[in-house]
Parts: structure tokens; C-alpha cells; sequence
């Protein structure tokens, strides 16, 4: 008989890591999305990914590690390249099928809509800058 792999929540910089990292695997790959990092913001991963691991470890584990205004970035980067409602709902949709992919719980959860969130608060202060 086949046990069911049961899935873990989110709770540890590791599981931070490897939802950051799988997530922007994904991106990168992504038509609607990964232009605009490789080839719009010309992104050096090497810096990003690691601003990223602790954006996600201060939201989801409190660890408040992150300083930075990504609205600010993110209004700039949208006067630079089209971000609408197509870009948005596409990277609520690849963030959230890759927190189910890999983990379930509470944290996965709040990761999920912090995300959404987040997202929708982008494009509301893109669309009125
Ligand atoms: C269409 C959707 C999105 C696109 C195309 C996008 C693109 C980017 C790009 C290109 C950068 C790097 C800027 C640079 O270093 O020059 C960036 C940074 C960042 N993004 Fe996004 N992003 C999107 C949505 C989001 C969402 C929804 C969140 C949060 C839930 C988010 C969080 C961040 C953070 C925290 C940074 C780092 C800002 C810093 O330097 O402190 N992004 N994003």
C-alpha cells in the first residue's frame, strides 16, 4: 500500500528558501512574468533572491530581517513596463500553486493572501500613480 506524503507548513528559513527559490524558478519561465526581471529589470538574482528570503521569513516567521519599500520599486518599475491586473493576477496564481505544491497549513495559508494582498495593493498604487 502507498502512504500519502503528507505536506508540512511553512516554518523554517529552509521552507522559506525553498518556496522563494522554487517560486522564482517559476517566474523566470513564466511568459507573462519573466521578461520583465530578466530583461526589463535586468535582475541580479544573486542579490534579489536572498532580499527575498528574508521579506518572506519577516511576514510569514517574524523574523524582521527585511528593510526596504518594494511599493516604491514596484510603482517605478510599472512606469517602465506594463504591470496591470494580467501581470498581477498571474503572479497570485504561480505564488499560490507553488505554496500548495509544497506545504499546507497555517502559514501556507497566510502566504497565500499576504500574497494576494500585497499583489492587489501593487497594482492598486500602479494604476493611480
Ligand atoms: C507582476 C508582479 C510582479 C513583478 C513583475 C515584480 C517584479 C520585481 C522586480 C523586477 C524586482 C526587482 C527590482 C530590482 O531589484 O531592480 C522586484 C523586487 C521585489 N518584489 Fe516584486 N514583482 C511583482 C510582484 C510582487 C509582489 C506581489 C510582492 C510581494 C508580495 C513582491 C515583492 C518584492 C520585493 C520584497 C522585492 C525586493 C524589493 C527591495 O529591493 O527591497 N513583488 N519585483
Amino acid at each position: 500500500m502507498k502512504t500519502k506524503m503528507e505536506k508540512r507548513d511553512i516554518e523554517t528559513r529552509e521552507d522559506v528558501i525553498r518556496l522563494v527559490n522554487t517560486f522564482y524558478d517559476k517566474v523566470r519561465e513564466n511568459t507573462v512574468l519573466g521578461y520583465i526581471f530578466d530583461d526589463v529589470a535586468k535582475v541580479d538574482w544573486s542579490h534579489h533572491l536572498p532580499k527575498m528570503y528574508s521579506f518572506w521569513s519577516s511576514i510569514l516567521l517574524g523574523e524582521k530581517s527585511y528593510d526596504g519599500n518594494p511599493m516604491q520599486i514596484h510603482v517605478k518599475l510599472g512606469k517602465e513596463t506594463t504591470m496591470s491586473d494580467v501581470e498581477f493576477s498571474e503572479w497570485i496564481r504561480v505564488f499560490s500553486e507553488n505554496v500548495d505544491a509544497q506545504f499546507e497549513g497555517e502559514k501556507a495559508e497566510e502566504a497565500k493572501i499576504r500574497g494576494a494582498n500585497i499583489a492587489r495593493l501593487m497594482l492598486f498604487n500602479i494604476e493611480r500613480s
